[in-house]
């Protein structure tokens, strides 16, 4: 997959993994790293699928209704994906930490729905419920942050608080937080984030 390495200054930070919006590129989120863990190494992800000509991780049938099928297919291939570049660029794929916005929040929210272990933590802007009647694995201690919008006429709140409900019940440790600009990604959101990663992380940084 087309993607950005970049090797952070201290080895034990968490390994940030960058996941666009749709229309997107690897290097939408690039502040956000610098925003969230400046001192973390990087792998940025340009998601595989076009529509018309705008990448995304995975297909969609229309505006949130998702090909479930290309759904599944697309995270296995990502896992794949992140197994690989952790042996090529040396890093510990168990001290990964994903940052995602709309739909690459989605598909992150996909990881940790089909694959125990994914990501040791999450930062979720704007996501929605990747797919339902699967069962979860195992997310006991995994902390969660899920950036949203009271007026997002993408993620609706409704769906919002299901997706933290299915995410708590498998046992991860979920902070909402709540903006009122729709489906935008605001400075104030990325701050919430970067000062919720602090304080989870802080034993590492
Ligand atoms: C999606 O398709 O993943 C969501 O609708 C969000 C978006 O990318 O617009």
């Amino acid at each position: 997959m087309k993607h950005i390495f970049k090797q952070g200054s201290d080895v034990k930070a968490p390994v940030l993994v960058l996941l666009h919006g749709t229309g997107g590129t690897e290097n939408d989120l690039l502040p956000l790293a610098d925003a969230v863990s400046p001192e973390s190494s990087v792998i940025s992800i340009r998601g595989n699928v076009l529509e018309n000509g705008m990448p995304r991780y995975f297909r969609r049938l229309a505006e949130g209704v998702f090909d479930l099928e290309d759904l599944v297919f697309r995270t296995r291939e990502l896992r794949d994906f992140l197994d690989q570049v952790a042996v090529q660029y040396g890093f510990d794929r168990h001290n990964l930490v994903a940052i995602g916005y709309s739909n690459g929040a989605n598909i992150a929210g996909s990881l940790l729905f089909h694959y125990e272990g994914s990501f040791k933590g999450a930062i979720l802007h704007h996501p929605m419920v990747p797919i339902r009647n699967v069962a979860l694995p195992d997310l006991t201690g995994v902390p969660i942050f899920i950036g949203a919008g009271e007026n997002d006429p993408i993620c609706v709140p409704q769906e919002t608080e299901e997706l933290s409900g299915l995410l708590t019940d498998a046992g991860a440790s979920v902070t909402l937080h709540w903006e009122r600009f729709g489906h935008r990604l605001t400075g104030s959101e990325v701050e919430a984030a970067a000062a919720w990663f602090k304080a989870r992380f802080e034993e590492q940084l």
